[in-house]
């Protein structure tokens, strides 16, 4: 399997030399400004590095941020490479800006949206949230975004409808073959979906999101592993029947279809009660739902956990 069990990881491992981010602050403002000259008005915020007055959100935590360069330099982005340093460094392979998503399936009013809609549907919130990978380590991400569910009343959902699916964009002239079933895909429960803690997300640190991190728009729910925030998304589908992910298909005994952070239910290979919060030294111990159980828990009462993974 391609998802690595966990291992210590040390700050070391993270911390690039300042020669390398000098070097990636002076390319990015630079290709950021060549793009901001290059696009009309309507597309500015796609080049622009902040993404003006954000509202604070009372779901965020207090806990101390990650730092923006482990967010943005220890990534899980294998249409970008399989490393952890890869998506940072293959960032060329990946063009944000135009974008749009196309919203489909069972609703009623199917649309596509530019990232100017979406950033309109409602106000852009920094929500810090504290993210869990199935491999083992954590962080605090000071994302912002909208919530999922302002994006899903425009599309007015049939009432057939169940689940929603994510596909992820993919080029195979530019991006990696083989890994996984591109594209890459997520899915949620409706009522998942609609949940307040379920954002789009189009920045992090209050700038346009880093392409290593999914730009323009990724998915983020805090109370699952990591890996249900598809990326660099294109299209958001309204289905009935439980869609199938690139995790399940990639590893069915492994990857379940819910995905919650789950101290009590090991992963086949390693156990899920601890994890490492990137730049400290000793592990935590992994909270329910990832210590969003307050606002989610309901969602699952009555389901045999082991069984729905
Ligand atoms: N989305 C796409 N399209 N491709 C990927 O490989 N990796 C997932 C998820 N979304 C992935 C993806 C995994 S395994 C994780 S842990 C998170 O993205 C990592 O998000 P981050 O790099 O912003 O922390």
């Amino acid at each position: 399997m391609l998802i690595r069990p966990p291992s210590d990881i040390l700050p070391s491992e993270i911390t690039a030399p300042d020669i390398y981010r000098e070097r990636r602050r002076f390319i990015a403002q630079a290709g950021s400004l060549a793009l901001a000259a290059a696009l009309p008005a309507s597309h500015a915020h796609a080049a622009t590095g902040s993404l003006g007055p954000l509202a604070a959100s009372p779901l965020s935590t207090a806990e101390e941020r990650t730092s923006r360069k482990a967010i943005t330099t220890y990534n899980n982005f294998y249409e970008l490479g399989t490393d952890k340093s890869d998506p940072a460094e293959n960032t060329h392979r990946l063009k944000p800006a135009p974008w749009s998503v196309r919203v489909e399936g069972l609703v009623n009013k199917p649309r596509t949206f530019g990232i100017d809609e979406l950033l309109k549907l409602a106000p852009l919130e920094e929500r810090i949230y504290r993210m869990r990978c199935v491999e083992g380590w954590s962080m605090v991400i000071p994302w912002v975004g909208i919530p999922l569910a302002s994006l899903l009343r425009q599309v007015d959902p049939q009432g057939s409808a169940k689940y929603v699916e994510f596909v992820s964009h993919y080029d195979k002239a530019t991006m990696t073959r083989g890994v996984l079933d591109w594209p890459y895909t997520e899915g949620l429960r409706l009522d998942e979906a609609r949940n307040p803690l379920t954002i789009l997300a189009v920045g992090l640190y209050g700038e346009v999101l880093p392409v290593q991190n999914g730009a323009p728009v990724r998915l983020v729910v805090p109370w699952k592993y990591g890996f249900k925030g598809a990326k660099s998304i294109v299209a958001i589908r309204l289905v009935e029947k439980q869609p199938i992910t690139a995790w399940m298909k990639a590893g069915p005994s492994e990857y379940g279809f819910y995905s919650n952070v789950n101290p009590e239910v090991d992963h086949p290979r390693w156990s899920q009660a601890t994890e490492r919060r990137i730049g400290e030294f000793s592990k935590r111990k992994t909270l329910m739902y990832n210590g969003y159980a307050e606002q989610v828990a309901s969602l699952y009462s009555g389901m045999d956990l082991r069984r729905f993974f």
